[in-house]
């Protein structure tokens, strides 16, 4: 089973990837989390460049999403809400909303924010719009804040509640997905 990651930050040492690779090592066997590199490469959503063909940025976006049979995205909070280059790829793949990749996807959020409260509103922004494009969201969130000290050296979660807390969620996730997978069998 595969999971696509997405990293809502653009940044080299961002704590959102630290994130999805601490929840790479919780995984069980037999499912690997593939890290979406493409995130920086897609240009802003524009109506006119929707007929095909589509940017190449957002058809790799849309196949890797097909490719996979869970997403799991990791977003910072900028200014309480989804950073804008996270939200604009989301806009694009949401088009034609009944053809999205996101539809009946199992999709859970987690997130990292330098601040106390661990981006939790832009995790709840996030959920928000997955839900407006028809994916399967899983309904918890990982709030990770003070990011800086948030990680061990080997790169889990210091927090051992907040491992449980991934742990779970990603179970949720990995379910989600497996009854896709059966469905399709
Ligand atoms: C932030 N940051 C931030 N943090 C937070 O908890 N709530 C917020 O509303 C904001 N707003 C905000 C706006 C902008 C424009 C920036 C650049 C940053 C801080 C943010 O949590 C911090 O930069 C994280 O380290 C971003 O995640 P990555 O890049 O480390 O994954």
């Amino acid at each position: 089973m595969k999971i696509l990651g997405i990293s809502g930050s653009l940044r080299r040492d961002s704590h959102n990837g630290e994130l999805l690779r601490a929840a790479a090592m919780q995984l069980p066997p037999g499912v690997e989390l593939e890290l979406w590199e493409g995130l920086k490469a897609v240009p802003p959503y524009d109506a006119d460049e929707e007929a095909l063909p589509r940017p190449l940025a957002v058809r790799e976006l849309d196949a890797a999403i097909r490719d996979a049979d869970a997403v799991l995205i990791s977003t910072p909070e900028y200014n309480h809400s989804v950073p804008g280059q996270l939200k604009n790829a989301l806009d694009w793949i949401s088009r034609p909303l009944a053809q999205s990749p996101l539809r009946n996807k199992p999709v859970a959020v987690i997130g990292a924010s330098t601040g106390l409260f661990g981006a939790v509103w832009a995790q709840a922004e996030v959920r928000k719009v997955a839900t407006a494009m028809g994916a399967n969201v899983v309904d918890r969130e990982l709030p990770v804040g003070q990011a800086p000290d948030a990680f061990t050296e080997d790169g889990r979660l210091a927090d051992d509640e907040l491992e449980l807390v991934l742990a779970d969620l990603l179970a949720e996730l990995v379910g989600a997905g497996r009854d896709v997978l059966a469905e399709a069998a």
